[in-house]
C-alpha cells in the first residue's frame, strides 16, 4: 500500500479551490477535534484537491503525511491502516510534527463491510479508535474522503462517530470558473488548436456541469469533431450506460425511481422505503447516483447522468 507523499501533475488545469483549500487549511491549522469526511460524487476533485492541499501546506508547516488510498491496494487493509497510523503517531510524538493520516477512496470497503459481518466489525473498530485519535486525545489529523456518501453514512451511522466527525463536501466546480476556465484554454489547459465561444461554454455547461473530468475529456475530443457532435455522442453514451445498467428483474423498480430524476434533480431519503432504499444505494455504488449523507438526499451523477436519464425515458 503507497503511503508516500503525493505528487500533483503539473501538466493538467487546476481552476480555483481557493474556499475548498482555505477550508482545509482552517482544519489543519487547529487541534485535532475531529475527522473529516470528504464527500462528494465521483470525479468532483476530491483526490487532486488534497495532493493540492497537502503540497502546499507541507510547504508551510511541517506535516507527517500518510496518504492510503484504498482503490490501489485491499490487501492487508487492517494492518496497512495501523502500521500508518502508529507510525504517524510515533514519529509526531518524537519530532513534535503534525501528523495527518488521509485515507482515500473509503468505498473500496463497502463490499467486505456489507458482505462480512467480521471486517465489518474490525472497520467499526478502527473508526472508533479514528475517534481517540482525534477527538480524545488529539494526536492526529484524519481525513476520509468518498465518493459514496451511502456508505460513509453508514460507517457513520454504525460507530460512535456521532459529533466526531465533520462532513465537508467537494463538489463540481461552479458555472463561473467552468467560463473561466474553457474561455481561457491556452491559460489553463495548454490548447491553442481553437477556441471555444461563450456560446460553446454554454453548450458544455448544459451537457455535462461542472465536471471536470469529464470537460477534459470533450477538450480532447475536440480536436478531432465539432462540438455539438461531440456533445450528441457524449449522451448517448451516458445514456447506454444507464441501459446496460437496467437490464436486471428489478427493472420495472428502477425504471419508477429514475423517473422522479426527469422533472427534479433530487430524491430526498425519506420520500422511499427499504426496497427502494436497496436499489438507490446500489445506484450510488455503481455512480449513476450520488447520494448527499449531509443532507440525506440522492441526485444524478452529475449533469452527465442527469441528461443520461432523461434520454433512457425519451421516446423517439
Ligand atoms: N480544480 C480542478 N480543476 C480542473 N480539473 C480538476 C480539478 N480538480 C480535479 N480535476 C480533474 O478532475 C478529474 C477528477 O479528479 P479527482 O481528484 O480524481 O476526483 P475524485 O477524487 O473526487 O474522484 C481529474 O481528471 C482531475 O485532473
Ligand atoms: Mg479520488
Amino acid at each position: 500500500m503507497k503511503t508516500n507523499k503525493p505528487v500533483l501533475r503539473k501538466d493538467v488545469a487546476f481552476i480555483n479551490r481557493q474556499k475548498e483549500l482555505a477550508f482545509l487549511g482552517e482544519y489543519i491549522g487547529e487541534k485535532p477535534e475531529s475527522i473529516l469526511f470528504l464527500h462528494g460524487p465521483k470525479s468532483s476533485g476530491k483526490t487532486t484537491l488534497l495532493y493540492k492541499f497537502l503540497e502546499q501546506a507541507g510547504k508551510k508547516q511541517d506535516l507527517d503525511i500518510k496518504f492510503l488510498n484504498l482503490r490501489e491496494t485491499l490487501t492487508n487493509v487492517y494492518e496497512d491502516f495501523l502500521k500508518a497510523f502508529f507510525n504517524v503517531q510515533g514519529e509526531g510524538e518524537k519530532k513534535g510534527i503534525q501528523p495527518v493520516l488521509v485515507i482515500d477512496e473509503l468505498q473500496a470497503l463497502d463490499k467486505v463491510y456489507i458482505d462480512n459481518d467480521k471486517e465489518r466489525q474490525l472497520i467499526i473498530a478502527l473508526f472508533n479508535f479514528f475517534v481517540a485519535m482525534t477527538k480524545e486525545r488529539h494526536l492526529a489529523h484524519i481525513i476520509i474522503a468518498s465518493s459514496d456518501g451511502y456508505f460513509l453514512n453508514t460507517v457513520y451511522t454504525d460507530s460512535r462517530l456521532k459529533k466526531a466527525a465533520k462532513f465537508y463536501k467537494v463538489d463540481y466546480l461552479c458555472k463561473e470558473d467552468v467560463m473561466d476556465w474553457l474561455l481561457n484554454l491556452e491559460k489553463y489547459s495548454k490548447i491553442k488548436a481553437y477556441r471555444l465561444t461563450k456560446e460553446d461554454v454554454e453548450k458544455i455547461w448544459d451537457a455535462v456541469g461542472g465536471s471536470m473530468w469529464e470537460i477534459q475529456d470533450i477538450l480532447s475530443y475536440l480536436f478531432q469533431a465539432p462540438l455539438e457532435e461531440v456533445l450528441a455522442s457524449y449522451i448517448k453514451r451516458i445514456r447506454s450506460l444507464i441501459v446496460t445498467y437496467m437490464v436486471k428483474s428489478e427493472k420495472n423498480e428502477l425504471e419508477r425511481l429514475l423517473r422522479r430524476f426527469i422533472d427534479s434533480d433530487e430524491l430526498p431519503q425519506e420520500e422511499i422505503g427499504p426496497v427502494e432504499e436497496k436499489l438507490l444505494s446500489d445506484m450510488v455504488r455503481q455512480n449513476i447516483l450520488y447520494f448527499d449523507p449531509t443532507e440525506a438526499k440522492y441526485y444524478p451523477q452529475g449533469k452527465s447522468y442527469q441528461n443520461g436519464i432523461r434520454a433512457y425515458f425519451k421516446k423517439d
